[in-house]
């Protein structure tokens, strides 16, 4: 089934300067830009972004560094695309991601200790979960008007 997934490049990997080797892992398995802006987000748009996590004690550090610089938003569109988007990123935890992942690959560091109190996991990307999450984030994220349809070149030639 093809499908449509949100794709973030957070603060610390817009930071690392890395946004174009972490896109082109999605694009060198087939998957397709459909739209894609720098944004630089509030706490309250955090929020909603966030809202499953908003009652959890990591939220504080989450909410500080995913405000704390321009995120790049992309939207990939492709075949099982939600599921193929989250096998490169990777697990969660920088530490236990495995080599090959996103997150195993880039993470310099697992932790950014901005207050003793509030710890962020910094693991470079969000990734969309699942069907009902990756409808919610793409329409929280984006405009109708700023998703684009097009063919990529190997469509075109299979069709
Ligand atoms: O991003 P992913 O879907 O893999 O994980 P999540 O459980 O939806 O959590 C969202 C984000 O919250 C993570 O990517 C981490 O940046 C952060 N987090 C954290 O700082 N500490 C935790 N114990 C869990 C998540
Ligand atoms: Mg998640």
């Amino acid at each position: 089934m093809i499908e449509r997934s949100l794709v973030l490049i957070k603060p610390d990997g817009v930071q690392r300067g890395i946004i174009g080797d972490l896109i082109s892992r999605f694009e060198k398995v087939g998957l397709k830009i459909s739209a894609s802006k720098l944004v630089h987000i509030d706490k309250a748009f955090a929020k909603k972004h966030y809202k499953a996590h908003v009652s959890k004690e990591f939220y504080k550090g989450l909410e500080e560094s995913i405000t704390s610089g321009p995120v790049m938003a992309i939207v990939f569109e492709g075949l099982h695309c939600i599921e193929i988007v989250r096998k490169i990123v990777g697990p969660t935890e920088p530490r236990t991601a495995p080599p090959g992942t996103i997150r195993g690959d880039y993470s310099s560091h697992s932790y950014e200790y901005t207050d003793p109190k509030n710890i962020a996991i910094r693991n470079l990307i969000h990734a969309s979960t699942s069907k009902k999450e990756a409808d919610d984030e793409i329409k929280l994220w984006f405009s109708e008007g700023e998703i684009f349809d097009y063919d990529l070149v190997h469509e075109k030639h299979t069709r």
